[in-house]
């Protein structure tokens, strides 16, 4: 328990983003989830989530569609939703104080968005991998 909690401080002050208490409780449930599932892991990592962002995959409607078909490559920049066409505000939370900031809205998207894109929910392991990497922007 030690090892966890010095790690997410850690993390959290690496990426000079404060997080309120409910998304560090929330990461702290998706590290114990994680942990169950593959008890070598350690911490979730921004480059996996980088990778895993990018990552293409025959999703929603049958389109070639990643993360970034919506969020754009550039998180501090608007980008485009590709079936609606509407503006999406960027999900650095270093430009867009409101990201990471409302663990609901957090969970249900990310709920929705990786059935998007992968046609499943996301692990435990690959939901933190991914907040981390927006964390960092
Ligand atoms: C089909 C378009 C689409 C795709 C693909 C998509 N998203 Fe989203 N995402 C949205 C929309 C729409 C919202 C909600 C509107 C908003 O928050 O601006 C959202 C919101 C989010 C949020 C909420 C952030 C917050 O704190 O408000 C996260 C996190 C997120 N997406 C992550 C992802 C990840 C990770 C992937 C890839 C697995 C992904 N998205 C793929 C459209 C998409």
């Amino acid at each position: 328990m030690k090892i966890l909690a010095s790690s997410l401080l850690c993390a959290v002050c690496a990426f000079g983003l404060e997080l309120n208490a409910e998304m560090k409780a929330y990461i702290d449930e998706l590290k114990k989830e994680a942990k169950e599932q593959n008890p070598s892991f350690v911490d979730f990592s921004a480059k996996n989530g980088e990778i895993l962002f990018k990552t293409e995959n025959i999703g929603k409607e049958n389109k070639k569609l990643s993360c970034v078909s919506c969020h754009g490559s550039d998180l501090s920049q608007k980008a485009q939703n590709i079936f609606t066409g509407k503006e999406i505000d960027p999900l650095a939370p270093s430009v867009n104080k409101a990201r990471l900031s409302d663990v609901k809205e957090v969970k249900k998207w990310l709920k929705r968005n990786f059935k998007d894109v992968f046609l499943r929910e996301g692990t435990a392991e690959q939901k933190g991998d991914v907040l981390y990497y927006i964390m960092s922007k």
